[in-house]
Parts: C-alpha cells; structure tokens; sequence
C-alpha cells in the first residue's frame, strides 16, 4: 500500500543541555519551513512528513530520511528546503549536495551514537542521576516564571520587530542588565529570536503576546500571572486544608477584575458557540446566566435566537465589563445584567434556563447544593438547569487539567474544588432536577444538563 508517493521521516528530538540533537541544531525551524513548502506548492496529497526520534546521525542534523527511496539527508537547513522539494518531490531526483551517499560510514555513525547513548544512560542509571522528565517538572517553574514576567512588562510589545536589550529597557522602564538576562533566556526558550545583539518576537510571540495583534491574549494572560502568587502558597494551603490569605472576589480590585474577566471572555468566546449548540435554545427562551461574567454565553445564546431574552447575574465590579460586551454586541436591551451574590440570594423566578457556567468550582458541596436547589426555583416547570465545569472521572485522578485545577481552587477559594460527574449528578436530583445527564464536550469541562421536575 502506498497512500502517499513519498513519506518523509524527519527528527525532532531534544536531548539533555548539550549533547548534539537536532531540536537543538534547529529542527522546528525546517519542519515549518518543510510543511509550508509542501503546503504552497500543493504536495499535501503526494508528501507526508512525519516527525521521528533520533535517527542517530545526531552531531549533523537536522536529518530526514524520504521513503520509498530511502535517502538519507543531513543538515538540512530551513533555506535548503525549497531546493529539496524542487529536485526531490517535483523532479523525482534526490538532492546530491545534502544526501548521505557513503552507507558505511553513516551505520557506524548511527551505531557509535547508540553505543555512546547507551553508556550514558547506563552511567546516569547507575549513578541514581533524575530522569530528564522529572527533572524538567521540578524546574517547569523557572520558564513559566520568565514567560509570565514577559508578559507582565509587556515585553513582546516593545521587542516587536527588533530592539537592542538597552531599547527595550528604556520602553518599559526596567534596568538595562536585568532585561538583558530576561531577554536572553526568552531566546533560550524559543520565544524571542536574537541577532547581532538585536532581539525579534517570533511569529507565535507576536501573534499572542503583542500590542496590536488581533490575537493578543497578553491582557487575559496576566490573570495566570496574578494566580502564580497564590501557587507559592500551595504547601501552606495544603496544611491548612483551605486558601492561604484568601480575598473574596467582591474585594478585589481592577488589577484583578479586569484581567480575570478578560481571561474568561476569551475562553468562553471560543467555547460558547459549542454549548449552545449543544444546549439548543428552544424560542421564547428566558436565560439566567448565573455568575454570567462578561456575559460571552448569553450573547452567544442570544444571538443564535433572536427571541432570547437573557440576565446576566455578577457581582457590581464585573457588571460594567459585561455591559461594554453586551453594547458591542449590539445587544443592549435583550441581555441585561443585575448585581447579586450567587452563593446566598434568591436567583428569581419563571426562567425557562438558567447556566451555571465555571461557577461550581469555586463552591463546596454544600455551597453547590443549595445553588442548584436556588436555581431550581428560579426556574419554570420543565424549565432546564446547564452546569459547565470541569467533570473528573469517578477516581478524580483525570482528566489531568481538571485534577490540578482542584489544586488551583485550594489555594484560591475557602472550599472550592473539581467535581465527579457521580457528585453533580447526586447534587442535581436532590435538588430535584430529573433526566440528570452528562453532555461531552471537547476538552476537560462538559455540560451536566436536568429538568425542573
Ligand atoms: C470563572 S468565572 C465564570 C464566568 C462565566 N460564567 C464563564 O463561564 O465564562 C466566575 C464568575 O463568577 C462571578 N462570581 C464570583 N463570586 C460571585 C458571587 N458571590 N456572586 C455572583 N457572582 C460571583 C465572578 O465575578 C465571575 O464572573
Ligand atoms: S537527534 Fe536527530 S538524529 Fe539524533
């Protein structure tokens, strides 16, 4: 069988800070150039590249191997990419200059490589050295920290299209070595490029991270920024049993609010069309959007059903925020807003759906009980309660996001947490919801759907 005429083996491994590989000569580089290559010039049904481990020849990558020829090539650099398609995959002829003619030579290479990477691993074995993987874990924190600091000084904003370290100091108001260093390391992670002294965002970094991008999601990251604080506190929470200096959202101010809300609209942007859908708005729907946020599912509600009207329930700091959403939307009138406390007042009546949306995390057990049985009341009969959140499995050992966001709801809330889908179900009928299911949705939350009985 040969669905493809040509399928390209290409290595992108990484190995250990030093030993030669080809992520490390440069490997992600020519696989972009290679898959845009083969994109423009309209080979997708013809080439299949698929990215390989070591193929041994370690110190001269990057390498590929193209079957069903078999030819090995070395080195091959992203500006060596439009030549080889050219003469390969067009012309049908290997590209001489960069192909490995002398088989001999490169199996003793490839086996001089695997002995060497053998010994080592024996030696490291012996020796009790932590594994690569472990290692990197312990230390996840050293990249996320310079990222996160990045984004902060809003550093790809000032890098843009080239500065020196000293430029960029004097942009964002910081010291000239200290930026130096950051931007150095930024490089290190494949964030920031650096020539003769000059640093550039990369594609991806200019994308997301710059001012003036349409894609910028710089303004919801600093959210993530603003919750690394309170993960230095994990060990102190997880002997307390309960959030380390806890502040009620009511008494946060801008710094938090705005970030926090602008993280959740840019999330639930993407993820609201797929719960509507999911949900189906019959006409002449009345939503309740509890803990509604910047009111992105009722506009998506509202907008997939021109008779919706829907309520927007938060708190007074974040009603604004929705406000300006809502007005953008140009749906002022038919989503409206109140200000109310989700965890005590009565939510209010005859809704034909109320959404509890990235809300039961925050809550514990007994906080979620008396919310569905509150919502059950803001309902009609027949009416349908839709909770969103993180499911985890019976075990709560998975999906993995939702159980180490249980570890983000500790040291964030008093008694927040992630949920089963067997505790939502329990707390939904004792509320008196019947026809309790779950809804999958793609990623780690899903929908739990009841009916008013
Ligand atoms: C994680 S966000 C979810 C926002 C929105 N439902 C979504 O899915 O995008 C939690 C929301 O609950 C609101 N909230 C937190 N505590 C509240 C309370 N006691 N009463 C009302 N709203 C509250 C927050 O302001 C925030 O908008
Ligand atoms: S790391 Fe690519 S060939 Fe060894």
């Amino acid at each position: 069988m040969q669905p493809f005429r040509y399928h390209v083996f290409i290595c992108d491994q990484r190995k250990p800070e030093g030993v030669p590989c080809c992520a490390a000569r440069g490997s992600a580089a020519t696989i972009d150039a290679l898959r845009k290559e083969i994109g423009a010039r309209d080979l997708i049904d013809r080439v299949q590249i698929t990215t390989c481990g070591s193929l041994g020849a370690c110190e001269r990558g990057p390498n590929l191997v193209v079957y069903p020829e078999g030819v090995w090539y070395s080195g091959v650099k992203p500006e060596d990419v439009p030549e080889l398609v050219e003469s390969h995959f067009i012309e049908g002829r290997p590209l001489e200059r960069l192909a490995n003619h002398d088989e001999a030579r490169l199996r003793g290479e490839i086996q001089s490589n695997r002995n060497k990477f053998m010994a080592a691993q024996r030696a490291r074995d012996a020796a009790g050295v932590l594994p690569d993987d472990l290692n990197q874990t312990l230390r996840g924190y050293m990249e996320s920290r310079a990222l996160l600091t990045a984004l902060e000084l809003d550093v790809f904003t000032a890098v843009g299209g080239g500065a020196t370290a000293a430029e960029v100091a004097q942009k964002i108001s910081t010291h000239p070595r200290a930026t130096e260093m950051l931007l150095n390391a930024l490089v290190s992670m494949g964030m920031l490029a650096k020539q003769e002294g000059v640093y550039r965002d990369t594609p991806v970094t200019a994308r997301y991270f710059a001012e003036g991008s349409k894609d910028n999601a710089r303004h919801g990251l600093i959210h993530t920024a603003n919750i690394w604080h309170r993960w230095s506190n994990l060990t102190d929470c997880v002997r307390a049993g309960t959030a380390v200096g806890h502040q009620e959202m009511a008494d946060r101010n801008d710094d938090w609010t705005k970030p926090f809300i602008a993280a959740m609209h840019r999330n639930a942007a993407e993820r609201a069309p797929l719960v509507v859908q999911a949900v189906g708005p019959a006409a002449g729907e009345r939503l309740l959007d509890v803990g509604g946020g910047s009111a992105a599912y009722s506009i998506a509600f509202a907008k997939a059903n021109d008779k919706l009207h829907a309520t927007v329930l938060d708190l007074p700091p974040v009603l604004p925020i929705a406000q300006g959403h809502i007005d953008a939307a140009g749906l002022t009138g038919r989503v409206d807003t109140r200000a109310g406390d989700l965890r005590h007042d009565a939510l209010g009546k005859d809704f034909t759906l109320v959404l509890v949306s990235a809300i039961c995390h925050m809550l514990s057990p007994e906080e979620n009980q008396d919310l569905f049985r509150r919502c059950r009341e803001a309902l009609e009969p027949g009416g349908r309660l839709v909770m969103q959140d993180f499911i985890l499995e019976a075990d709560k050992t998975a999906p993995k996001q939702a159980a180490l966001f249980a570890l983000n709801m500790l040291v964030g809330t008093p008694a927040g947490s992630t949920y089963s889908y067997d505790e939502y179900r329990a707390w939904m009928e004792a509320a008196g919801f019947k026809a309790v299911r779950e809804i999958h949705l793609p990623g780690p939350s899903s929908l739990m759907v009841g009916v008013r009985g």
